[in-house]
């Protein structure tokens, strides 16, 4: 659809809901509303609870920007509601969305496909805790929920006892968890937007940890951008970002994040609807493509399709 017949429609932009995540939600949602109002278009902002579909009954909502982050937004339940009521929506669709946030899931893939990733194991809810202890041959190892975002529920364990307290926690947050090898180096994320890689972004936190603080408290951390890669390593980092994309099968906007060892890339996982707020990763990497938030914006939204 182009701008000017997106313009004459009516546009729900769906953030809020109900997953850990809410506040960054609410946060991506609110820059989205405010750049398309002043764009010219006729938006409305969902805070997408229970009575959703409801809500974009009584808004008469035709198409959907979904700001939403985590589980019940970004996993493709959302996605799936809208391909019901027939509702164009903006970013990947149900299945993409459904397997990229899950980081179990998404790891057996990228190794499908030769795509490096750390090693990992998995502790399910009721295992005994001991067991995973035990299999651990090396530490650090990192602790994480397999369906959470923003570094909720992770841990760096550096001996046994932290990785039992690291699963005590992560379980708070998802019945399955991954003890993932601790790749000690350099982090970087690749933004994609509709197949193309944006530049790269380094990321340095002022802590050491790229946790929920260092994310979202502006000054925490430092952006290189572009990343001050070596070329060779720079592009293939790129290719394999949108190699992640295509496997996962993402539309719309994405971001691939690596950790790097040396000039070895692990993949740790991609976000199918990457923050937009003040201190996010994907409207500074656009931003250095020449792409500013309001063009940005309208490029996701033009892309909003039933799948
Ligand atoms: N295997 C790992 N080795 C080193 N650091 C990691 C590893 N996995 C995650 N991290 C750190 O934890 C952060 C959050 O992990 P990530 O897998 O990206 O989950 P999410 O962003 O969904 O919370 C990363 O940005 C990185 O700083
Ligand atoms: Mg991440």
């Amino acid at each position: 659809m182009t701008r000017d017949e997106l313009k004459k429609r009516r546009i729900g932009v769906l953030m809020g809901g109900g997953s850990a995540e809410r506040e960054i939600s609410l946060r991506t949602g609110n820059a989205v509303l405010v750049a398309l109002a002043n764009a010219g278009y006729n938006v409305v902002g969902i805070d997408a609870n229970v009575d959703l579909p409801v809500q974009l009954i009584n808004e008469q909502i035709e198409i959907a920007f979904i700001a939403l982050h985590g589980r019940g937004g970004e996993d493709g339940s959302v996605q799936g509601l809208l391909q019901v009521m027939q509702i164009p929506y903006s970013g990947s669709g149900i299945l993409a969305s459904a397997l990229a946030l899950d980081k179990v899931v998404t790891k057996e893939l990228l190794l499908f496909h030769d795509i490096p990733t750390p090693k990992f194991d998995l502790y399910r809810h009721g295992e005994d805790p001991d067991e995973v202890v035990r299999r651990c041959q090396s530490f650090p190892v990192i602790v994480k929920p397999a369906r959470e975002g923003s570094t909720i529920g992770v841990t760096i364990a550096y001996d046994p006892e932290k990785l039992r307290k690291g699963v005590q926690d992560a379980i708070e947050y998802d019945d399955l968890i991954l003890i993932e090898e601790f790749i000690s180096g350099r982090e970087t994320t690749v933004s994609v937007l509709n197949g193309s890689a944006l530049p790269i972004i380094e990321i340095v936190p002022t802590s050491g940890f790229y946790d929920y603080e260092s994310k979202y408290t502006a000054g925490q951390t430092a952006y290189l951008l572009p990343a001050d890669l070596p070329p060779k390593l720079y592009h293939d980092m790129q290719i394999m970002a949108q190699k992640v994309c295509t496997v996962v099968g993402c539309r719309g906007a994405a971001r691939v994040d690596f950790m790097l060892r040396g000039d070895e890339m692990f993949c740790l996982e991609v976000n199918t609807i990457p923050g937009m707020t003040a201190t996010s990763l994907l409207p500074k990497a656009a931003n250095a493509a020449g792409i500013d938030f309001t063009e940005l914006v309208q490029i996701i939204l033009e892309g909003a399709s039933l799948r």
